[in-house]
Formats: C-alpha cells, structure tokens, sequence
C-alpha cells in the first residue's frame, strides 16, 4: 500500500474512533443498573440460551409485567391491558414512528410496513380490499395446493429413498413459503421448492437484507450505523448490494407485469394493485412488503409446529382423525373445508403462541403517556411487545402455560379465540395482519398433507431452540427430522 493510502486509512480510522467514543458517550451505554449491565456485558448468556427467554424471565419477575432497558431506551411489556393501550385506545400515539422508519427505510421503502398516517392507511385499505376478496381465498388455495403436490410431496417422497439421511424442514418450509408467497402476489414462479434444491439469489439476497436491516436495531445508537453506511463499510455495505440485488428482482418483475397489460387477465396481488398506480418505486415497496410478510411468518410457524409434532403422537393421531372424520378419506377441495378442521386450527393457535414467528414488536410514543399500568413512558422512546414471553405468563395462560395443549382454544369440540390483545400474534388493533388467512390456510394444508402420508421424528430431540436475531424468529439449527412413510399409506 502507498504511504499516502495509509495515512488517509489512519485519519479515517482516527476520525470513526473518535466519532464512535462521541455516541457511546451520548448514548446511556454506561447505565449502571443491573439489568443494563445485564444487557451491555452480555452476562446474561450465562443463564439463558436466548434474549427472548431473558426477557421472558425478567418480566415473569416483574410486578407489572413491564420492565424498561434503559441502555436502548425501550419500555418493554407483555401486560395485555397495554397492548390494547397502545395498538388500539391511543393508538394515534405509538405510530412506527420515525427511528423505526429510518431502520428499515433502505429495505422496506415506504411499504405499508414502514409507513404511518395517511400512507398506511391508504394502502391498508388496498390490500384489505384485495386481500378480502373470496377470489383470492381461492387463489391462495390452489395455489398452496399446487406447490404441496407437485414440490412439497413429490421432494419429501425423495427423502424417503436416503432411509438415514435427516433433512432440514426449516429450509423445506421456507423454500416452500417462497414459492407460495411469489406466485400468489407476483405470478413468478422462483421453483426454489424443485427436487434439485437450488440456491435462489434473490431469497439469499432478501435474507441478507432483512438480517441486516433487523441489527440496526440492536445498536446503541441509530449514529453507529449512519456512520457505517454514509461511509459504505462493513454491514451496511453489505446491506446496500443485498437491497440492490432485490430491487433488481421487483424492478424485473414490475416490469414483465407491465408487458404482459392488462391483456392477460392476471389475477395475482401485484396486477390488482398496478391498475391503481404506476409509480416504479412504490410498486416495488409493495412487491418487498409481501415478500417479507408472506415468507419467513409462515416458515417460521411451520418449523415451530412440526418442533412440537415431532414430540407429541397423541396430537397428530387427533390432527389425523379429525382430518379422516370430515374429508371422508379423500383431498380437500377447498378452503371452506379447512374451516371444519377446529382441532387443527386448535393446534396451530397453539403452536404459534409457543413460538410467535413474530417475537415482539416495537411502536415509538410520540408524546408523554403513562400505561395502564403505571408506567410512564417518555416521548421518542421506544414501546415493545413482547408475544413470546406473553405465551409463558401463568396470569395469562394459567399454571400449565409452557404446556403444548391445543384444547386451551377449544369449546365444546369448536374453535374459541381469545382476545388478540392477549395473543398478540398477528398483532391486534388497527394494524392487525391482513393475511392471516391466507396465512393459515398454507399452515394447515402443509400439516394435513404431510402428516396424511408420512410420519416425521426429531433427528436430535436433546436439541433445545436457538433462535437467531432477524426480523422473525428462525431456529439456530433449523429443523432437522427424519421422516417415513406412514404404515399403510401409499
Ligand atoms: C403466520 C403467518 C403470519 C404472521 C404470524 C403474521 C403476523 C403479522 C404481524 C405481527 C403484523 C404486524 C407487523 C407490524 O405492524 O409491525 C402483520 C402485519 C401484516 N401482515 Fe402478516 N403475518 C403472517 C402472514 C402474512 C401473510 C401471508 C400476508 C400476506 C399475504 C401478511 C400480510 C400482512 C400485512 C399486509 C400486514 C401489514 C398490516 C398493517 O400494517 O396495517 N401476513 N402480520
């Protein structure tokens, strides 16, 4: 390297050193109360495999329920009386708000997601619109059916033919989620569910993205990775060629849309929603928004299920036996039918209250606001929810709530739903997911197929669950299970 290159390198090194001791020095890191130190020197790993289960743990101990770290200046509850507070009686008050925009801007544009006011609401109303229509109900089913007999079995039978070998499902079910969630609202097909198992650029590409995205979060101060990107180092770089490869996936697609007019009749989501506008950009946010919304929620659901099927045979004789009761031994044929199916819609509540794909969710308070219960929460401080340590609270579930007991949502054989403000998974209030349905209509269908043909064991049940940080929860070690064919199916 010449002198002068070394030199300029040192100054730069200097300058960020400096400027990092500056927001360090600004920021509360130095907060001394045990939790903060807790959090900052990461001493918390000596006791627990995950942040969540810390978390859990702190407001388990919490008279409120509600518990704040002040080092990242974030009220944390899992008290449903706030959670209907916030996302629901002052709603107008915990908004994403503008940090939170900032953090997922580059990724997410102003999509629905990343969007508050006037501009949600508006493409609120779209999507509920589209997304409500029985024709789409239809769509999303033959579509999820089309992927499960022509990939999803057709792959799963292969493993079959390697007896020893164990296959990661958690991989399965994202590719298979992928597919779904691209011809659903794009009509573009990404095959990453084919039997040759590619490696699609554009999902390693959006897991980057969202991965990246999700640490900006975590840092001290939203200064640390300004500084990175304005200088295009390190992660944020990174995040830059992620984001660039997946606008150039949703430009293509956008754009074969447009060729093809309106002369095709096409009837996925985008179509519907490019006869409203022709602006490139915010057709794009709309094509990253689905994609984020469709894929991980779903792989993320799945692999938490077959986690506590794989463990409990009795539940999966029910799952069968109700399945045999109201198919009458033969497919279903439509999404109706799935309605009839109360004790797998039981176990798939049950399934996602243990393991929220969504783990917690964070809004920002815009003016000073006290809690229903007591806390005070500071304007531009950020208010997070907390769903996974909601599904371990006794004061909420009762004495057996770390059971896997898909009875819990059962009346007298019917499916009972609690209160969202108290089972926070598709979030509740105002902003309450809009594919929910579509959503359980491709849980179910996976449980049912799979679990009609094959019989499916944890291949390392001494395994406990790790999850990695990201916008949604994903199993450290994935999902690996050894599968077979069920005794007298063929
Ligand atoms: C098990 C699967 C799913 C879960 C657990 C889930 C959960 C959630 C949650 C927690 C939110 C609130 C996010 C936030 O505001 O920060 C949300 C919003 C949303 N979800 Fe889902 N989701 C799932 C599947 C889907 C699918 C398949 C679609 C689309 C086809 C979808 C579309 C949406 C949309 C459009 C919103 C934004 C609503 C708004 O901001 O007004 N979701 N979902």
């Amino acid at each position: 390297m010449a002198i002068e290159d070394a030199s300029i390198l040192f100054v730069f090194i200097f300058f960020i050193s400096l400027f990092f001791t500056f927001i360090f020095c600004k920021t509360k890191v130095h907060c001394t109360c045990k939790i903060c130190h807790a959090y900052v020197t990461s001493s918390w790993l000596f006791e627990f495999d995950n942040l969540c289960d810390w978390y859990t743990h702190l407001l388990k101990n919490s008279p409120t329920k509600t518990i704040h770290i002040h080092v990242l200046n974030n009220t944390i509850t899992s008290n449903h009386q706030n959670i209907e507070y916030m996302l629901k009686t002052r709603f107008e008050n915990y908004p994403k708000g503008k940090a939170f925009s900032a953090i997922l801007g580059d990724f997410l544009g102003r999509g629905i997601f990343n969007a508050d006011g006037d501009s949600w609401l508006f493409q609120r109303k779209m999507a509920c619109l589209e997304l409500g229509k029985r024709s789409m109900k239809s769509l999303a089913f033959e579509v999820v059916k089309e992927e499960i007999d022509h990939r999803l079995i057709p792959l799963v039978s292969l493993f079959l033919q390697k007896e020893h070998e164990v296959f990661d499902f958690q991989d399965v079910f994202r590719r298979f989620s992928f597919d779904v969630i691209c011809k659903f609202s794009f009509g573009y097909d990404p095959k990453c569910l084919d039997e040759s198992l590619p490696m699609s650029e554009l999902a390693i590409a959006f897991d980057l993205a969202s991965q990246l995205s999700a640490q900006r979060a975590m840092t001290p101060s939203p200064l640390v990775w300004k500084i990175k990107r304005l200088f295009n180092v390190g992660s944020e770089k990174r995040l830059k060629e992620s984001i660039k490869m997946v606008n150039k996936f949703a430009q293509e697609v956008i754009r074969q849309r447009n060729k093809l007019g309106s002369c095709c009749n096409q009837e996925d989501l985008l179509s519907r929603f490019m006869a409203t506008t022709k602006d490139p950009n915010y057709l794009r946010d709309i094509v990253v928004s689905f994609l984020l919304a469709g894929r991980d929620t779903v792989a993320s659901s799945l692999t938490g299920l077959f986690w506590l099927l794989a463990q409990q045979p009795e539940v999966v004789a029910a799952i069968r036996a109700e399945a045999l009761m109201v198919t009458q031994h033969k497919a279903l044929t439509s999404f109706e039918q799935l309605h009839e199916l109360h004790y797998l819609q039981a176990v798939v509540y049950e399934g996602m209250r243990l393991f929220p794909p969504i783990q917690f969710n964070s809004k920002f308070c815009q003016q000073d606001d006290t809690l229903p219960d007591g806390t005070f929460v500071k304007k531009d401080t950020r208010v997070t929810y907390h769903s996974y340590a909601m599904a371990r609270m006794d004061t909420i579930w009762g004495p057996d709530c770390l059971v896997f007991k898909p009875e819990r949502w059962l009346k007298d054989g019917v499916f009972y739903q609690e209160t969202p403000f108290k089972y926070p998974v598709f979030q509740a209030g105002y902003r309450m997911c809009l594919g929910k349905e579509m959503a359980l209509v491709e849980i179910k269908s996976v449980i049912l197929s799979l679990l009609q043909r094959f019989d499916i064991e944890l291949a390392r049940p001494s395994l406990t669950p790790r999850f990695s940080p990201g916008l949604t929860t994903t199993f450290t070690n994935g999902l690996p299970l050894h599968v077979s064919e069920r005794s007298g199916h063929t």
